[in-house]
């Protein structure tokens, strides 16, 4: 039976270190693009990095956490949570700019019990940037004090998380405190990706969405500062607790791209809403989100605004 009490900071601490070796598979990698990179079609690919990463990461949770779920990208079927404590992966979120070397990529943790996900690591190996947060303890930036080209990590085992982290430095995030309020859309840096539906009911909503957000008044539009597509829904949302990007709007990702980066968004005083109107209590598995930034003021606001900007565009499906 499972561990009716999961202990959330064993479980973070893991995964910490997990997430840093599973980078330094994804840094050593040289990924070619072959007929068989392409999973749905031409833009939905997989390289044999992702499905390597899952396996090792799979395999040491399964060691350490045998009684616990795994929902991972590479080899789950469905995409659906269940209320079973369960660790949601994605080896590599960002594969398209793997296989472009584009340095924007991370591996997305997540654990989750009761469907709500309390644990968020993700990690970027080429900035070495690492983003984590538990459940009602804050969301932090770690990285290495030094650069180098070897992140820290314990010799033998998985058990010294302390002495490792002493070779980190760590920083609460949002970077800014107090955070800044929101100015409402007119104002907003706002991510957007395209996703690998590129035609019919969802193509036509994204398409709509995008104009709707980047188009000045005579179109109709909320001319939003500016619109960022930048390939990894997992960083776009710690771009947004970091407070760097003021919202961050998708349909047609899953719970293993949004599961880690919704714990530290929400710790780091952001919100995660859906992606459609009235949508105040989404599911990890919903597939269609909305996330801001925290913000002293403005927060709500922010949201009925982006809403209402899609209004009459196609309500994004599943
Ligand atoms: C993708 C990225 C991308 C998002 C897609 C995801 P993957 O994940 O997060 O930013 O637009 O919806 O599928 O396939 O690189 O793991």
């Amino acid at each position: 039976m499972a561990d009716p009490t999961p202990n959330l900071q064993e479980i973070h601490d893991f995964l910490f270190l997990l997430a840093i070796r599973a980078g330094s598979m994804i840094t050593s990698a040289n990924p070619t693009l072959s007929p068989s990179t392409q999973k749905k079609n031409s833009s939905d690919l997989v390289t044999e990095t992702d499905k390597a990463v899952e396996d090792m990461v799979s395999s040491s949770l399964k060691a350490k956490f045998p009684s616990y779920s795994f929902l991972g990208e590479e080899t789950s079927t469905s995409g659906a949570l269940t209320p079973a404590p369960t660790f949601i992966v994605d080896p590599i979120d960002g594969t398209t700019n793997f296989v472009h070397a584009h340095p924007y990529i991370s591996i997305s943790i997540a654990f989750a019990y009761e469907r709500r996900p309390l644990v968020g690591i993700v990690y970027n190996p080429f900035t070495q940037h690492l983003y984590h947060a538990i459940h009602g303890k804050g969301a932090f930036l770690t990285a290495p004090s030094i650069p180098t080209s070897h992140p820290p990590l314990p010799s033998h085992g998985e058990s010294k998380f302390e002495p490792v982290l002493s070779a980190y430095t760590r920083t609460r995030l949002p970077l800014k405190s107090p955070a800044p309020p929101l100015q409402g859309l007119k104002q907003a840096l706002v991510a957007i990706e395209w996703g690998n539906e590129r035609s019919g009911n969802n193509w036509e909503t994204k398409t709509k969405t995008f104009s709707s957000l980047a188009g000045d008044d005579s179109t109709g539009g909320s001319m939003v500062h500016s619109l960022r597509s930048l390939g990894s829904a997992a960083l776009n949302c710690c771009a947004v607790a970091r407070g760097d990007l003021d919202a961050y709007w998708e349909g047609g990702c899953w719970a293993w791209d949004v599961g880690a980066g919704w714990v530290i968004v929400e710790e780091a005083g952001g919100r995660v809403v859906g992606g459609n109107e009235g949508e105040w209590k989404p599911s990890v598995d919903g597939r269609r989100y909305l996330v801001v930034r925290g913000a002293e003021g403005g927060q709500e606001q922010m949201i009925h605004e982006f809403w209402g900007a899609l209004k009459g565009n196609l309500e994004y499906e599943q």
